[in-house]
This record gives C-alpha cells, sequence and structure tokens, in this order.
C-alpha cells in the first residue's frame, strides 16, 4: 500500500480530470465507495491500538474530506455543464416566423354570416337562433300552412319517425323562417331580429344541397311598410356588395306567412363568364337575379305568434346565405362548400384574424 497523500493526490488529479458524470462516478466508487481504499483505510482504524489510531487517522480522515469536497464540486460542475449545453441545444428561435405551421381557415359560410350580423347589428337588428330540429307546429302551421296546405309539399320535408310529447310532427327546420315565430312568442313585439342558420330539404343538384344556408329578417313595430322592407335590403346589400349601385326589384308573389308577399331581385350583368351584381337590371348586357323572398308579415302569423295585428304590423325577408356569398366571393359550384376539401378552404377560406367590420369594410381579405 502506498502513502495515503500521494494516493490522495492521484485521486483528487483524477477527479479534476473526470470529464463525465459516468467517470466521476467511478473515482467516487474507488475511493469513497464500499471497496474503495479510503473506506478500507478507515475501517483499519478499528483494529489499531490507541496510540496508533490517533497517529494514523488524521491522514485518513482528512483525506476522505478532501476527496469527498473535490467530488461534490466536480459533480456540481459537470451538471451545470450539462444544463448549459442542454439550453443551447434546445434554443427556440422565438423570431423566426410561424409559417411552417399549419394554418385553419374560416369557411365562406361562417364569413358571410360575420359580415350579415355586422351589418344588419348596424341597423339596430339582434341575432336570433333557433332549433334545428323542428316541430311541424313552428315550421308550418304557425306560418300559416296548415296540415292540407300545398306549400308543404313544396318543401321535400326530412320528417322524423317519432312525434313530440303532444303529438306533432318532428322534422328537421326547411327554413328559418320559425325563427320569426319563436322569437315573437319569446319576446313579444317591437322586435328587430335576423336569423341566420342551417336549413334541411331532401334535393340534390349542382344548385341544391340537403343541407344549405337561410338568413331570416324579421322587424315588428307601429307604422311599419313595404318601403321600409325595400329600404333595409338595399341598404343591407349597398354594404354586403360594397358597391353603391345595387337596384333591387320588388316583384309580386306569393308565401303564405306574408301579405302581400314579393319576391327580390338584384341587377347584375355577366363579366367575364361572371354573374357581378350591380346596375339596373333592364339596363344593357344586364338582368334579374332572383336573391330572396320577402313581404308584410301575415296577419295570421302575428296571430298565431301571439301578437295583435291591429296594433303590429311588420315585414319578414328570407335569403339564402350560400347563394350570397357564391355571388360576392366568385364561387360557382354549391357542392364545394360542403366536401370539406382543404384546398378550397385554403383558396376560399379567410383568415381567423380577418374580422369583417363596417369600419375595414365587410369584405376585406386577408
Ligand atoms: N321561408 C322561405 C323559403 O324558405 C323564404 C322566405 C320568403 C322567408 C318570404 C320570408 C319571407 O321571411 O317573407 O322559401
Amino acid at each position: 500500500m502506498t502513502d495515503i497523500p500521494s494516493q490522495t493526490e492521484a485521486a483528487l488529479a483524477a477527479i479534476a480530470a473526470s470529464a463525465t458524470l459516468d467517470a466521476l462516478e467511478a473515482q467516487r466508487l474507488e475511493t469513497l465507495g464500499k471497496k474503495g481504499w479510503v473506506s478500507l483505510a478507515l475501517k483499519t482504524l478499528g483494529g489499531m491500538n490507541p496510540e496508533e489510531r490517533t497517529a494514523a487517522a488524521p491522514a485518513i480522515q482528512s483525506a476522505r474530506a478532501a476527496i469527498a469536497e473535490a467530488l461534490d464540486a466536480k459533480k456540481a460542475a459537470l451538471e451545470a455543464a450539462a444544463l448549459e449545453e442542454q439550453l443551447a441545444r434546445e434554443t427556440i428561435d422565438l423570431t423566426l416566423p410561424a409559417q411552417a405551421a399549419p394554418k385553419g381557415s374560416v369557411h365562406p359560410v361562417s364569413q358571410v354570416m360575420d359580415e350579415l350580423a355586422e351589418i344588419f347589428a348596424d341597423l339596430g337588428f339582434a341575432v336570433a337562433t333557433g332549433p334545428e330540429i323542428e316541430d311541424d307546429w313552428h315550421n308550418f302551421t304557425a306560418l300559416n300552412m296548415d296540415e292540407t296546405h300545398p306549400a308543404r309539399a313544396m318543401h321535400d320535408t326530412f320528417y322524423f319517425p317519432d312525434k313530440t310529447a303532444e303529438g306533432k310532427d318532428v322534422l328537421l327546420r326547411t327554413h328559418t323562417s320559425p325563427v320569426q315565430i319563436r322569437s315573437m312568442l319569446d319576446q313579444g313585439a317591437p322586435i328587430r331580429i335576423i336569423a341566420p342558420g342551417r336549413v334541411y330539404r331532401s334535393d340534390s343538384d349542382a344548385t341544391h344541397t340537403p343541407m344549405f344556408h337561410q338568413v331570416e329578417g324579421l322587424v315588428i313595430d307601429k307604422d311599419i311598410h313595404l318601403g321600409h322592407l325595400k329600404w333595409t335590403l338595399e341598404t343591407f346589400f349597398k354594404a354586403f356588395f360594397e358597391r353603391e349601385d345595387i337596384v333591387l326589384r320588388l316583384r309580386p308573389s306569393y308565401f303564405p306567412f306574408t301579405e302581400p308577399s314579393v319576391e327580390v331581385d338584384v341587377g347584375y350583368s355577366n363579366e367575364g363568364g361572371r354573374r357581378v351584381v350591380g346596375g339596373h337590371g333592364d339596363a344593357p348586357g344586364h338582368a334579374w337575379m332572383e336573391i330572396g323572398g320577402s313581404g308584410m308579415v301575415n296577419a295570421r302569423v302575428l296571430e298565431f305568434a301571439g301578437l295583435d295585428p291591429a296594433e303590429w304590423q311588420g315585414f319578414a325577408f328570407g335569403l339564402g346565405i350560400d347563394r350570397i356569398a357564391m355571388l360576392k366571393y366568385g364561387m360557382n359550384d354549391l357542392r364545394a362548400f360542403f366536401d370539406g376539401d382543404p384546398r378550397w378552404l385554403a383558396h376560399y377560406g379567410f383568415s381567423p384574424f380577418d374580422q369583417p367590420t363596417l369600419s375595414a369594410g365587410v369584405g376585406a381579405r386577408a
């Protein structure tokens, strides 16, 4: 056995030279471990007589203390270096643009619904909603279409097999008009609402899908007349299409829930094979296109909804949201709206940050 001071010196040098935590642990085992030379030397003290022990102990004790301190210090240094190295390796440069991240986009129908709400809110309309699973009383009867009314057959209704507790048929609403009834029953009059949402009809081709979107409008007050209706729709379409030359034509028509009823046409022209809204429909190169139904709310509907027609009157309208979205953003196949193809959405969708506001332009594109 070599002398303790030189063994200690060699151990301290080996500890200092350890480049890894594993190498350092090997040094610990060789010295302070159960079978390390320091531990074995300490054990020999027990077999010595007091004089021998007094002579030998200080060297061994100080070797142990020096080595333990060196091991601790080196361990701390190696751990700090490992942390520094890991931090350097895992650094994220937060100044890099997030281009690589997948980006969601807002569907044109959602965007147009937001645009509608924004424009009509400015005109004092609140947004109302109703259930998509309706009963036939709200969808038909209260809208002046009793069981035998021929207009019911025109709606290609999806019925559920079960009936309500009161024995009413249950169906997928065929239009947003039942929200008129629900809003009047809930709020009474006066009232000024729009009700955008999904509607369902058993119908499918290039211009019809079994589910599509409508927006209903309803104004009930005193002294309301067709002039208010025409101004409201004209003001809406000017803001929506962001052009002043919108010309509407009201054409006499029939809906059970309005009296009188009118169909609303808008003047347009063909530009590059695409319909562009604007101008008088009878002007050269122009024509009329139907964009919605409307009229003065039928007195029978007011009665069904609990209002006195001698006191209250108003107008209602219904527009196809998909239709006006296609016109505004130049899409030509309705079916693509509901295919969920990410390439179509990437092309026609909107940035979530592109919130429609009246001041920035409701149709601003990112
Ligand atoms: N509910 C009608 C439909 O889906 C559209 C409609 C026409 C709504 C005239 C109205 C209205 O509010 O007054 O065909």
